[in-house]
C-alpha cells in the first residue's frame, strides 16, 4: 500500500532548540537536493542516491522513491540529509505500522515491503563478500525469511530518563507536557533524549505492560527519573527478557540505593505481574548504563530464565548474551548443524560461545566441543547448560579468544576438525584470524551479524580457505541487520 500522508519521518526534524542553535540554523543556508532518485540502502537505515558525483545518504526514503532532500551534512564525496518531499513513492514503499516510527531509532525499514527488505539484505551480503572480501563465492541462496516479523525479540533494554523527546505533533499542539519523564529508547543522534514508548512491536507480552507500569508507578510515587548529563535521579533503566517457555525476567536499574523505594517498586511489579519468573535489580552508580561489570541481584524468583531451542534447553542469566530472536536462532542453529555435517568423530571448537548455545546444540553429533567466551558469567551458564542437557563431551573457557587460543591450547585439546566462530559485530581480532590460519582446521563455519567485517576477515583467509556454502538468515525484520553463515573448507596446499 502506498502512503497517502507524510509519515513522521518525512516531517522535518524538530526539537526544542537553544537560542544559539536557532541562530546557527538561521545563518546556515539550507541545501535541498531536488528530485533525487533513491537507488539502494546503506548502513544505519539510510537509503542512498547519487548527486553531483557524491553519494547522498537519505533518512526516510526507500529505494525506488523520488524525493527532495534537505542536506544537513556536506562533505567532499558524500552528503547526508532527510526527505522533505516525496515526489514519487517506490512500489516497495508500505505504511509503517508503529506510531513511534521515524522518531524512535528502531525498526528503520518498516516503510519498506518485507520481500524488498530481504532482497536488499541479500545484496548487502553479496556486495560485502565480492567487494570487501574479494572472494570467489558460490551462488548465494535467498535470505531465510523470519516467520514472525513483529514481536520477535526476546530481550529489550529501555532507558528511564527525565529528558523526554517531544514530537513535532506535540510541539505543534502547544501542549506543555506535565513531565519530561520517559521510559523508552534513545532518539537517534541525541543520546540524552528518550522517545517515550507506549507500544513497541519488537517484544511480546508482558513487555509493553511492564514498561508502562514502571513509568506509571514512578510518576505516581514521585520517583525521580535519571538525568544522564547531571548524573542524578533514581530510576535509570530496565531490561525485559522473555523466553519461548513463557518465563520472564525483569531487571530494574537504579542509580543509587534506596531500599524502601526499590522494594516498593519491585514488590508492586511482583504482585501486578505474577508471570515474572525472575525479578532482578541492579544499583548502577557508574556514568554509563552497561551492567556487565555490575552486581545484578535477585529480588524474587530465579536468577535466570529457562529457554529452549529444539532439542536443547538453556539457562540464561541476566548478563549473558543469548540470540535475541529465539525462533530464528533455531533456524540459524539448524543451518550451522547442517553445514557442520558432523559424524560423531570430530573435535570441534566453538569460538565466542556465549552461554554455549551452539556448542550444546551440536554436541550430540561430535566427539568433543570446546567453547571460548570472554564473559565469565556466560561461561558459568555454559557449563550449567552442558550439565542440564546431560552432555559429557564439552569444555568451556572464559577469556578473550586471542588470549586463550594459543599453541598450548591446541596441544591440550587436540587440533580441531571444525571451528565454529561467531564473533560480535566488529568481527575477529586480526590475531584470531592468524591463529585460525595456524590451526589450519579442515573446515570453519563463520557465523556473523555483520557481513562487512565477516568479508574483511575472510579476505585475510582466502589463500588458505575457499567458500563452500553461504546462507543469510533474517534475524531482525524491519532493520538493515542480517546474519550470515559461511562454510569454509581448507584448500589443498602444496605442502599438505
Ligand atoms: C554474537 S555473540 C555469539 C554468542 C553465541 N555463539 C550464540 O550463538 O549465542 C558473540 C559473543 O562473543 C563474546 N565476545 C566478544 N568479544 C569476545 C572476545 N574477544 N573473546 C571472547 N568472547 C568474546 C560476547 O560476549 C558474546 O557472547
Amino acid at each position: 500500500m502506498i502512503v497517502s500522508v507524510l509519515p513522521n519521518f518525512l516531517i522535518p526534524k524538530v526539537h526544542i532548540q537553544s537560542p544559539i542553535a536557532k541562530k546557527v540554523a538561521k545563518k546556515r543556508k539550507e541545501i535541498i537536493v531536488e528530485n533525487l532518485k533513491v537507488e539502494g540502502v546503506a548502513d544505519k537505515g539510510f537509503a542512498i542516491g547519487r548527486y553531483d558525483n557524491r553519494v547522498v545518504f537519505v533518512r526516510g526514503a526507500v529505494p525506488g522513491d523520488v524525493v527532495d532532500v534537505s542536506v544537513y551534512r556536506k562533505r567532499k564525496d558524500y552528503m547526508e540529509g532527510f526527505v522533505t518531499k516525496l515526489h514519487t513513492p517506490s512500489p516497495d514503499r508500505v505504511d509503517a505500522f508503529c506510531s513511534h516510527f521515524g522518531v524512535c531509532g528502531g525498526c528503520k525499514w518498516q516503510h519498506l515491503d518485507y520481500q524488498a527488505q530481504l532482497r536488499h539484505k541479500w545484496l548487502e551480503v553479496k556486495n560485502a563478500l565480492v567487494r570487501i572480501g574479494k572472494l570467489d563465492i558460490p551462488e548465494i541462496p535467498p535470505v531465510l525469511p523470519a516467520a514472525k516479523t513483529k514481536y520477535y525479540r526476546n530481550k529489550l533494554e529501555f532507558t528511564i530518563s527525565n529528558k523526554k523527546w517531544l514530537t513535532k505533533e506535540e510541539i505543534d499542539a502547544g501542549i506543555e507536557p506535565e513531565s519530561f519523564n520517559a521510559v523508552g529508547f534513545h532518539r537517534p543522534r541525541a543520546f540524552d533524549k528518550i522517545v517515550d514508548i507506549q507500544h513497541c512491536y519488537l517484544q511480546g507480552d508482558p513487555s509493553n505492560e511492564v514498561r508502562n507500569e514502571v513509568r506509571k508507578f514512578g510518576l505516581e510515587n514521585n520517583y525521580t527519573f535519571f538525568d544522564i548529563k547531571k548524573q542524578e535521579g533514581f530510576l535509570r533503566q530496565m531490561f525485559v527478557r522473555t523466553a519461548s517457555t513463557g518465563e520472564v525476567m525483569i531487571i530494574i536499574g537504579f542509580f543509587y540505593e534506596d531500599i524502601e523505594k526499590q522494594n516498593a517498586l519491585l514488590d508492586h511489579l511482583r504482585e501486578r505481574f505474577p508471570e515474572i519468573t525472575s525479578l532482578m535489580y541492579v544499583v548502577n552508580t557508574k556514568k554509563n548504563n552497561t551492567i556487565f561489570d555490575q552486581d545484578v541481584k535477585c529480588h524474587s524468583g530465579q536468577d535466570f530464565i529457562y529457554e529452549e531451542l529444539g532439542h536443547v534447553g538453556f539457562r540464561v542469566g541476566p548478563k549473558s548474551f543469548f540470540q535475541t530472536n529465539t525462533e530464528q536462532a533455531l533456524e540459524l542453529y539448524k543451518i550451522i548443524a547442517d553445514f557442520a555435517d558432523l559424524k560423531g568423530t570430530e573435535n570441534v571448537y566453538d569460538l565466542y560461545t556465549g552461554i554455549g548455545s551452539i556448542a550444546c546444540f551440536v554436541a550430540n553429533k561430535c566427539k568433543h566441543i570446546t567453547g571460548i567466551e570472554e564473559v565469565d558469567a556466560a561461561i558459568e551458564d555454559a557449563r550449567q547448560n552442558a550439565t542440564l542437557n546431560k552432555l559429557t563431551n564439552t569444555s568451556f573457557y572464559a577469556g578473550l579468544v586471542r588470549k586463550i587460543l594459543d599453541d598450548s591450547f591446541a596441544e591440550k585439546h587436540g587440533k580441531p576438525d571444525l571451528v565454529i566462530t561467531d564473533p560480535p559485530r566488529g568481527g575477529m581480532h586480526a590475531k584470531v584470524v592468524n591463529i585460525l590460519l595456524e590451526l589450519a582446521a579442515p573446515r570453519i563455519i563463520y557465523v556473523s551479524c555483520n557481513p562487512a567485517t565477516q568479508a574483511r576477515d575472510l579476505n585475510l583467509m582466502k589463500d588458505m580457505y575457499k567458500v563452500d556454502k553461504i546462507q543469510p538468515v533474517d534475524m531482525f525484520p524491519h532493520t538493515h541487520h542480517i546474519e550470515n553463515v559461511i562454510l569454509l573448507s581448507k584448500k589443498i596446499m602444496m605442502n599438505d
